[in-house]
């Protein structure tokens, strides 16, 4: 089970194959905005992904479609309810803030 660290705190948690990001935030008490519900629909769950991008789900044309919406975007971004944990290598992301998605 990959452990997935949360910066900038630097909180961990395990996360279970199938697990989303977003779920693996909100189940180490970290604020994350959510707003649609992770229905990859309003963007304000953008985190960048600092390593362990290989234990992710690829990402498909609706997460594309609005990462291409948002302003902050890089090669790291992804929305955390529609990255999934597929592989064993840890994760780091990076949340945001308030900063993104609106
Ligand atoms: S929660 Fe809305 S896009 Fe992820």
């Amino acid at each position: 089970m990959p452990t997935v660290t949360i910066l900038p705190s630097g909180k961990t948690v395990e996360a279970k194959e199938g697990t989303s990001l977003l779920e693996a935030v909100l189940a180490a008490d970290e604020n994350i905005l959510h707003k649609c519900g992770g229905n990859a629909q309003c963007g304000s769950c953008h985190i960048f992904v600092q390593t362990g991008r290989k234990s992710l789900s690829k990402i498909a044309a609706t997460e594309n479609e609005k990462l291409d919406t948002l302003v902050g975007v890089g090669s790291k971004s992804r929305l955390a309810c529609q990255a999934r944990i597929t592989g064993m290598e840890d994760i780091t992301v990076e949340l945001l803030g308030f900063a993104s998605g609106f």
